[in-house]
């Protein structure tokens, strides 16, 4: 049993946070036959509802499974989840501060998604110092970057200021994403070869080599 949590976190709302556990979620559990729980923490539950939408879609062939705590609580049923989950992939509310501790100082590994965006960056450096005050490895992920937008690098560039490490692997700004997560979907479901699935299988098989799992 791998028993790895993995806690997405960004005060910014709209950073692509619930994108990315659902699709982390998909990669681990249908590419890589890994029992993975997601664990929602933000009661505005729009996990929640793509999960919903995706049960009755597939039926018996979700293969995710779901749950949700409040932030305060997400420590305790984390720690209990990864009893029987190789993977426990923690989605956050906008806005944590302290109250988010719990779900932090659970994680593996906590991936901060930012797009590059100069509002993102400045939402982002507490978030990086309450990771770095619970000593937990930290992984930046750029999400939602057009390709020719000069502002990825200004994203490195912050990145490299703040001291922590960032995905190499970056997530471009792709309908894909969007409309794949109305449908109780993700990309890897609907794409073998698109863009958008080759960036999640390589985010995925990154996050797997930094947590040697
Ligand atoms: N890489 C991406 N490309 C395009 N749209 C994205 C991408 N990631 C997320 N989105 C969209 O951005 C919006 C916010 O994403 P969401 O995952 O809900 O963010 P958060 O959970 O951080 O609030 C959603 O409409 C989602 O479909
Ligand atoms: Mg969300």
């Amino acid at each position: 049993m791998v028993s790895k949590v993995i806690t997405i976190a960004q005060q910014k709302g709209g950073s692509g946070k619930t994108t990315i556990a659902a699709n982390l979620a998909a990669v681990y559990s249908l590419k890589n036959n890994l029992s993975t729980t997601l664990l929602d923490t933000d009661p505005q539950g729009s996990l929640g509802k793509w999960f919903l939408t995706r049960n009755e879609k597939l039926k018996n062939k979700n293969m995710i499974q779901f749950k949700t705590a409040s932030l305060w609580g997400a420590q305790y049923e984390a720690k209990t989840l990864k009893e029987k989950s190789d993977l426990v992939i923690i989605d956050t509310p906008p806005k944590i501060d302290a109250d988010g501790r719990p779900a932090i100082e659970i994680a593996d590994l906590v991936i901060i998604p930012i797009s590059p965006s100069q509002v993102d960056f400045w939402a982002t450096e507490s978030i990086i110092e309450l990771a770095k005050r619970e000593k937990r490895e930290i992984l930046i992920l750029i999400n939602r970057a057009n390709a020719k937008s000069k502002l990825i690098q200004e994203a490195h560039k912050f990145v490299n200021k703040m001291n922590v490490k960032k995905a190499k692997t970056i997530l471009g700004n792709r309908q894909i994403f969007v409309s794949t997560m109305g449908l109780g979907l993700t990309v890897v479901e609907k794409q073998r070869t698109g863009k958008g699935c080759l960036e999640m299988l390589a985010l995925a098989k990154e996050i797997q080599s930094f947590l040697k799992f």
